[in-house]
């Protein structure tokens, strides 16, 4: 597919076919949330949200295909990045290991390994409250990525408690709540628009071209488009890129439950 057709659309395909039809070095910034590999239960009880809003189909990947999984996606994402991009990709830590390992094996350089701390760990008896993500910003070339140091704060900005607050926005370590969408339709798993937010303006420009490969409920879409990027996503169950569809073309953030 010609770059310009696939363009500020979200793909009702598989991602790996989807970008084996793109052109080499066209894409500046991946940001994306691959499946787990955990045995993801989306409508279970103890997530906190009615099981009749969240939208059914969920797509897991075994943990023996996860590596061969891990490889196959990044190795597209490997070849679509310009010289100049980066890839942003989330991980619980079940399975980090596979992505670290897949992102030596291609090529990439880490930049940093941030940690996103969140507030809606599932309560255990025995071990302590999972409350993170790691989320590896990783690179082709460390001397031609982008990196916009002001993007949010100048060098004055100051804390209530006098500390710099670009100091504070840079710390690798982000404090991001959830969003909460009640009494509207949603996809099991949704990035905060925050963490998106962040992430486009430290490393991207308007224009940019920004592909998620794992789209979901095409939150990276969304939020790339409030900030005047262009987007490419992939999603493969018809009703989340339905969704997610419906939320671009209707420039609609939430979608009301119309069933109440
Ligand atoms: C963790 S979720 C992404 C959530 C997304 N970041 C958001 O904020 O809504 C992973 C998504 O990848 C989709 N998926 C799984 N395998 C896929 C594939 N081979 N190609 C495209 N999408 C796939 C799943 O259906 C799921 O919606």
């Amino acid at each position: 597919m010609q770059l310009e057709n696939a363009l500020d659309r979200i793909h009702n395909l598989d991602c790996v076919k989807g970008m084996r039809s793109l052109p080499e070095s066209s894409i500046d910034l991946v940001i994306t949330d691959p499946p787990f590999a955990i045995d993801f239960k989306p409508k279970r009880g103890n997530y906190n949200r009615t099981p009749g809003r969240v939208l059914d189909g969920y797509t897991e990947i075994s943990v023996a295909n996860y590596r061969a999984f891990t490889l196959q996606w990044m190795g597209g994402a490997h070849r679509l990045l310009k010289d100049s991009g980066a890839l942003f990709v989330f991980s619980g830590w079940n399975n980090l290991k596979d992505l670290l390992l897949a992102a030596d094996e291609l090529g990439f350089l880490t930049v940093n390994h941030l940690i996103w701390k969140y507030q809606f760990g599932v309560v255990c008896k025995r071990r302590f409250v999972t409350s993170h993500y790691h989320c590896l910003y990783l690179c082709k070339d460390d001397r031609k990525r982008k990196f916009f140091n002001n993007a949010r704060y100048g060098p004055e900005a100051k804390t209530d408690t006098g500390r710099s607050k670009r100091y504070r926005d840079l710390e690798d370590v982000w404090d991001i709540p959830r969003e909460y969408w009640h009494g509207d339709i949603k996809t099991p798993t949704k990035l905060p628009a925050e963490l998106i937010r962040k992430i486009l303006a430290y490393t991207s420009e308007p224009g940019d071209i920004v592909l998620d490969p794992f789209a979901g409920s095409g939150q990276v879409l969304v939020v790339s488009r409030e900030l005047q990027r262009r987007y490419i996503g992939y999603e493969i169950v018809p009703e989340y890129h339905a969704f997610a569809q419906k939320r671009l073309e209707e420039n609609q953030y939430r979608i009301p439950d119309a069933s109440g």
